[in-house]
């Protein structure tokens, strides 16, 4: 029989047996599989375990803040939190393709990684939240270590470390969930939906701005907020906003506006290669654009995306 509590006993002791009391760099992004990961290996080893988490900018609001709570004050981790929005927005600023933002933000992310490894020193572990689907898509190794590291770069190659552990390569996504419950992860963290790496930075079309992080990171708020309210959270594979480029003619009392179109989209899907559009209600749907027009400045006219995956892609950019 298969018992989450079992084999969670079984996993710790047998990183225990492997790690001894040497030490282990992991790069905790907040999703599930690395935070997953960052829990198994600290209630294996403690202190032994030294997370860096890489705050580029580009995430959801509260997210840092959120990882400060879990990770440092709810299990108390080693954990080492860079804060580098200025980098990367300073790289990101002027660019405007896609392929080049997502190579921006992973070589930029690397950089990082590696810089915080160096003043940590030494480590003999270098952890992966690698899962088993990662582990079959790839045929060996090599692309499965990419994808933890937000599918971007590959692996570090100027950190030193002997080995990789990678605790989770047996796990299926729906138990790895499950094994983050058991060891005491908040279900929101574990049961979330999929984020990409880039973050962000491929749902702001065109020029990134700070400026637009932070409209897209309070309309995104409201979406998710009401999606939960409506009890669609677990329901809904990904759904998250878009902001656009466009701006276009809207009218505020007696004013004339030219502000900028949001464009939420809603999927469903089993494993993103193809992806419907989510049939949000309606009602849902019309207090999530009163909200953000009422909440969030410079937006005066909402979309909802109705293409599935094929022709379209999930994410816009
Ligand atoms: P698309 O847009 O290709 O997305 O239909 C499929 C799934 O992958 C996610 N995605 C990414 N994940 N790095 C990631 O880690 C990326 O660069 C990236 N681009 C897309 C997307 O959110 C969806 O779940």
């Amino acid at each position: 029989d298969w018992d989450m509590n079992d084999y969670a006993k079984q996993a710790i002791e047998g990183i225990r047996e492997k790690v001894g009391d040497k030490k282990v760099l992991l790069a905790l992004s907040g999703g599930v599989d690395s935070s997953v990961c960052a829990v198994l290996l600290h209630k294996a080893i403690g202190k032994n375990l030294t997370c860096v988490f890489v705050d580029t900018g580009l995430m959801r609001k509260y997210e840092p803040e959120e990882v400060e709570e879990v990770f440092k004050k709810q299990f108390d981790m080693n954990l080492v939190h860079v804060k580098a929005e200025k980098r990367f927005l300073e790289k990101l600023a002027g660019i405007t393709e896609p392929e080049k933002k997502r190579k921006i933000i992973g070589e930029e992310f690397i950089r990082v990684f590696e810089e915080e490894a160096k003043k940590i020193g030494k480590v003999h572990f270098l952890a992966q939240g690698t899962i088993y689907p990662d582990v079959v898509e790839s045929g060996v190794g090599d692309a499965a270590l990419i994808k933890s590291h937000h599918n971007v770069g590959g692996l570090p190659d100027h950190v030193d470390f002997d080995e990789i552990i990678e605790p989770l390569r047996e796990l299926f996504k729906d138990e790895v969930r499950e094994l983050g419950e058991e060891l005491g992860l908040p279900r929101h963290m574990v049961w979330r939906q999929p984020f990409p790496g880039p973050g962000l930075a491929i749902r702001v079309i065109g020029e990134i701005t700070k400026e637009k992080l932070n409209l897209l990171r309070d309309v995104d708020f409201i979406f998710r907020d009401e999606i939960a309210k409506a009890g669609l959270d677990e329901k809904i594979w990904q759904y998250f906003a878009v902001l656009t480029d466009m701006r276009s003619v809207g009218v505020m009392g007696d004013e004339r506006t030219y502000d900028y179109t949001v464009a939420l989209r809603g999927v469903t899907s089993v494993d993103a290669m193809t992806a419907d559009w989510a049939r949000i209600p309606y009602d849902v749907l019309g207090v999530i654009s009163n909200r953000i027009i009422n909440e969030v400045p410079h937006i005066n006219r909402i979309v909802y995306d109705i293409t599935s995956k094929p022709p379209a892609t999930i994410e816009w950019e």
